[in-house]
C-alpha cells in the first residue's frame, strides 16, 4: 500500500468506529490532512497552531499562500485563547448563531502562526454544526484551520465524492458524513470594522445579522460594478468556476426560457456542447441543451444546497458552454448570485436583448 493514499472512512449515523476515530486524530496531531464534512461544505483540515500543516493545505488545494484559512474551534474558550480582545458583538452572535454557518474575523494574539492567516493580523474563527465537525475537534483537542476540500478554483465540495476527485492522493482522511445540509459557504463578518462588515455573503443572511446586532454592511468591493477590491482575499479570484463558460440570463421567467432555447440552439449549431443551470419549473422547457435542475426556484435554501454539485456535473458531462437562469438578490439568493456570479466571471446578459430572429 502507498504511504501517501487517501483512507476514505465512512461514517455510519455520524460515527467513525474507534480504530478510525484514532487514526483520523492521530493524522491531525500530527501536521497531517483531514478532509470533513461541515454542515456548509467539506473542508480541508489540519492543525490551525502548526505552520506545517497550513503550507501543506495551500500546496494540497494549489491555492495561493496570501489567502487565509479559516479556524474551525470546539467551544468559545477557544476562541479568547486566540484573540487579542473579544468584542461584545462576538459574544452576542457566538450565544446566536455558533454552532453555525457564521465566520468572524477578530484580531489575533500570536498563537495562529502567519501561515494560517495568510500573513494578516486577523484570524477567521467559525464553530462549524455537523456532528462530525464536532466529535473530530473535541476528540483531537486541536484547532482546525480548513478551507473548502476542494482544487483552488473549482466549486466547493458538498460531498465526500467531489473531495475524491479533487484531491485524492493529497489528504491523508477523508470523513465521508454523506452530502451536506447546506450547500454553500458561511458567511464571513468582519468585526474589526464599525459598522461590522460582511466580506461574503453566506448561508446565514445580513437581515439575521443586523437582527442580532444592530448595523451591518456589505463590503462595497463585492458590488458588480466597482473598482474596489474585496477585503477578503478569497473573493478577489474567480472562484468556484466551472471548466465551461457561464453566462446569467437575466429577466422574466418566460423570456429567459426562450432566450436560453435560442442562445443553446445557436450554440449547439456551431458545434459545442450547452448546459444549462435550469430550476424544477423550466427544465422541461429546454429544446437544446442538456439541462439539469438546481431545484425549485421558491426554495432558496434547495437551490443552494444543489448549486456547486450542479456545477460539477457540467464539469463531468464535458460541456463547453454553460446558460443559467438567475435568482433573486435577496436573503439566501444573494450568496447564491454572489457564487453564480463569480464563476460567471460576471458575464451576464437580459433576456430581451437576445434578438432571437437574428440567430442563424
Ligand atoms: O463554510 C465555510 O466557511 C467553509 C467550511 C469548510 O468551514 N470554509 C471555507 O473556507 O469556505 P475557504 O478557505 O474556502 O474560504 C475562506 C474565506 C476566503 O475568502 C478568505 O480569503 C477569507 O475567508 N478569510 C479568511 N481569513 C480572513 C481574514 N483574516 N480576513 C479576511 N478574510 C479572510
Ligand atoms: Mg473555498
Amino acid at each position: 500500500m502507498r504511504d501517501m493514499g487517501t483512507r476514505v472512512f465512512i461514517a455510519k449515523d455520524n460515527q467513525l468506529s474507534p480504530a478510525e476515530w484514532e487514526k483520523t486524530v492521530s493524522v491531525l496531531r500530527n501536521g497531517g490532512l483531514v478532509a470533513f464534512p461541515t454542515e456548509t461544505v467539506y473542508g480541508l483540515g489540519g492543525d490551525a497552531t502548526d505552520p506545517h500543516a497550513a503550507r501543506k493545505i495551500y500546496q494540497a488545494k494549489g491555492r495561493p499562500s496570501d489567502n487565509p484559512l479559516i479556524v474551525h474551534i470546539a467551544d468559545f474558550s477557544q476562541l479568547e485563547d486566540i484573540v487579542a480582545e473579544t468584542p461584545e458583538k462576538a459574544r452576542t452572535l457566538a450565544q446566536r448563531f455558533w454552532p453555525g454557518p457564521l465566520t468572524l474575523i477578530l484580531k489575533k494574539n500570536g498563537r495562529i502562526p502567519l501561515e494560517t492567516t495568510g500573513g494578516l493580523d486577523t484570524v477567521a474563527v467559525r464553530m462549524p454544526d455537523h456532528p462530525l465537525a464536532r466529535t473530530l475537534l473535541k476528540k483531537s483537542g486541536v484547532m482546525i484551520a480548513a478551507p473548502s476540500a476542494n482544487t483552488s478554483g473549482r466549486p466547493s465540495p458538498t460531498t465526500a465524492a467531489h473531495v475524491l476527485e479533487d484531491l485524492d492522493g493529497r489528504v491523508d482522511v477523508i470523513v465521508d458524513g454523506g452530502a451536506v445540509g447546506i450547500g454553500i459557504e458561511s458567511t464571513i463578518l468582519d468585526l474589526t470594522e464599525d459598522p461590522p462588515m460582511i466580506l461574503r455573503p453566506g448561508f446565514l443572511t445580513k437581515e439575521a445579522l443586523c437582527e442580532a446586532i444592530g448595523e451591518v454592511r456589505t463590503d462595497p468591493g463585492l458590488c458588480k460594478d466597482t473598482a474596489e477590491r474585496p477585503k477578503a482575499p478569497g473573493m478577489r479570484y474567480r472562484h468556484y468556476a466551472p471548466r465551461a463558460e457561464l453566462t446569467l440570463i437575466e429577466g422574466d421567467s418566460r423570456e429567459v426560457v426562450a432566450a436560453i432555447n435560442a442562445l443553446a440552439k445557436n450554440a449547439e449549431a456551431h458545434g459545442r456542447r450547452v448546459g444549462i443551470l435550469a430550476t424544477e419549473g423550466t427544465k422541461d422547457s429546454y429544446r437544446a441543451g442538456e439541462a439539469v435542475s438546481v431545484g425549485n426556484r421558491e426554495d432558496e435554501a434547495e437551490v443552494a444546497r444543489h448549486l456547486y454539485s450542479v456545477l460539477r456535473r457540467f464539469d463531468n458531462l464535458g460541456v463547453d458552454v454553460i446558460y443559467s437562469e438567475s435568482f433573486d438578490d435577496s436573503g439566501l439568493g444573494q450568496a447564491v448570485m454572489n457564487r453564480l456570479l463569480k464563476a460567471a466571471g460576471h458575464r451576464r446578459i437580459d433576456a430581451r436583448d437576445i434578438r432571437i430572429e437574428d440567430m442563424p
